[in-house]
């Protein structure tokens, strides 16, 4: 029996670029929470896609001499490769251009016409098509030749004059809004987002336009076919596309799954998700999302960590630099999910050669190495007489805590949190072998058996350190458990149960192999070529 079902989403990526560090970073959170509440007995859906509509990706691909859809149906394997490189196990991936979305879409926006929430007017103001966003002439900027810019990307914005719209009452909400809020005070997180969108709310709301007539490159409207979607009143309902909304063959799992857990966002596309999206749900009468986690900026000002431009470097440089695990632990590690955070090639080295192949990796080739040598890569029997150091030891100690910790802080995505928690462990096996001394204990045949203990409990807290690095490090943890002959560490699906202290059987084959994370040299490393 599972705990039940646990669900969040990405954001449903722009298809206009192919993914970069910012998008990847998101996408890795999320992964970390799905293999996370997978091993921690939840049936878990993870939903992320691909945003294909609205007049950005159409003029891209204008720009490219293609139709939008060709266009997209490009993109698309620049996403699915970049996520398999990546090790991202989402449950579903939703393309906007997807029949199943345009259901959801069609469906949806009939069942708030029908519910009087729509009215067509026509629409006097600015867009920016780079934030596919309505702005207010108040709310704009001038450049340098006093011309109307973007508060948000500084670029032009163009006039919308007299367009004749659909609009969704959205300042009927204001109120239930902020009552809302106010009674789910971890709908918006961090702290600080939920300051920025109360504060936003209280200042009143206008009217959302939520179609375009202007162009065509979207999902029509099923009660004015001259109509398509705004993208935005499009791809927020792909979180609902990913779980079977609309779908006669899906209601089971989408009501088992919706309201979902968590939308993970960047903190730049919090008010489409803490402001629009609650108000669309409230006006369907559907149950919202338990929370909006708007994630900080990865900041690489002031560092040469690229090819041409600081910021231009790939996800796929970096895992052909450090390696898929090591990428993915530094990003969840070293930066406070929730706080923007300077990423920097030295720091993230620092990192690699600290944590992962000084604490981890060689923790891991030392004792299998003494496994090896002194006990023929057995894991050795602990003779009665030494069980006081089996069942009362500094390891273990730190062990039986680790579930509460880990587990405390993943619930709240704090994923710096979970894994000092891993490396206090990981750090203390260590020095416990320098306090133990194997290789003195291996010179005498009294202390034989206390040299088994030392080790057994040396590949004891191996063994439920690569658990709980697994989410974070997947492929060295399944390698990890591989080498201790436990078989696939991602079947676990109890981690609480899984990390009890002394399930490592005796005698099972320790094998050793390659060092997990050799050594970096920053001086090595050249991503300027
Ligand atoms: N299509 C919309 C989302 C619709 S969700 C219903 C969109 N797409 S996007 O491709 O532009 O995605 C951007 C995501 O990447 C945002 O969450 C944004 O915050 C994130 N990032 C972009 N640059 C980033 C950094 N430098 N650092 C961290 N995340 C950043 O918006």
């Amino acid at each position: 029996m599972s705990k039940g079902t646990y669900s969040f989403t990405t954001p449903i990526y722009y298809v206009n670029a192919a993914p970069h560090l910012g998008t990847a970073y998101t996408t890795i959170a999320a992964d970390t929470v799905a293999r996370y509440q997978r091993m921690n007995d939840y049936d878990v859906s993870f939903v992320t896609g691909l945003d294909e509509h609205g007049q950005k990706v159409a003029e891209v691909a204008a720009d490219h001499g293609m139709t939008p859809q060709e266009w997209c149906d490009s993109m698309v394997g620049a996403f699915t490769d970049t996520w398999e490189m990546l090790n991202i196990t989402y449950t579903s991936f939703v393309r906007t251009t997807s029949a199943a979305q345009h259901r959801t879409v069609q469906k949806f926006w009939q069942d708030l016409y029908d519910k009087g929430y729509l009215y067509k007017s026509s629409y006097e103001g600015w867009y920016c098509v780079h934030e596919e966003t309505y702005y207010a002439e108040s709310d704009l900027l001038r450049d340098e030749d006093g011309n109307f810019i973007c508060p948000d990307c500084k670029r032009p914005v163009q006039r919308a004059s007299g367009e004749e719209n659909w609009f969704f009452k959205l300042s009927e909400f204001q109120q239930p809004l902020l009552e809302f809020y106010e009674k789910n005070p971890e709908f918006i997180r961090p702290e600080t987002r939920r300051n920025e969108i109360v504060s936003f709310v209280s200042r009143g709301l206008q009217d959302l336009s939520i179609s375009r007539s202007t162009f065509d490159w979207g999902i029509p409207l099923p009660f004015d076919e001259g109509h398509v979607c705004y993208v935005w009143a499009d791809a927020l309902l792909a979180y609902l596309t990913g779980i079977g909304y609309a779908d006669p063959n899906r209601e089971a799992e989408f009501n088992a799954n919706w309201p979902m857990q968590y939308h993970f966002v960047g903190k730049d596309i919090t008010r489409f998700h803490c402001v629009i999206w609650p108000a669309m749900l409230m006006a369907a009468g559907m149950p919202i999302t338990h929370t909006v986690f708007g994630h900080g900026f990865l900041l690489t000002k002031g560092e040469k960590m690229s090819k041409s431009k600081g910021n231009a470097l790939s996800p796929a440089d970096m895992v052909k630099t450090f390696g898929v695990d090591a990428y993915r632990y530094y990003f969840m590690s070293d930066v406070q999910f929730g706080h923007d955070g300077s990423i920097s090639l030295e720091r993230m080295v620092q990192v690699y050669n600290n944590e992962l192949a000084n604490t981890w990796g060689n923790l891991v080739s030392r004792v299998f190495n003494m496994t090896k040598k002194y006990f023929d890569s057995c894991v050795p029997v602990v003779m009665d007489d030494d069980k006081p150091l089996v069942e009362a030891n500094p390891l273990r100690e730190i062990a039986d805590e680790l579930y509460a910790t880990y587990d405390d802080a993943m619930s709240i995505v704090d994923f710096s949190g979970a894994t000092q928690a891993v490396m206090k462990l990981a750090s203390r096996v260590n020095s416990y072998v320098e306090e133990q001394a194997p290789w003195n204990l291996a010179k005498s045949e009294e202390t034989q058996g206390q040299l088994a203990a030392v080790i057994y409990n040396a590949l004891e807290a191996i063994r439920v350190i690569a658990l709980y690095m697994a989410p974070f490090a997947p492929q060295t943890s399944a390698e990890v458990w591989r080498r201790l002959s436990l078989g696939d560490v991602f079947a676990v699906t109890d981690i609480q149960g899984a990390s009890v202290w002394g399930a490592l059987p005796a005698g099972h084959h320790v094998e050793t192999g390659d060092p997990l994370f050799p050594r970096l040299d920053v001086e090595a490393i050249d991503f300027e070529e």
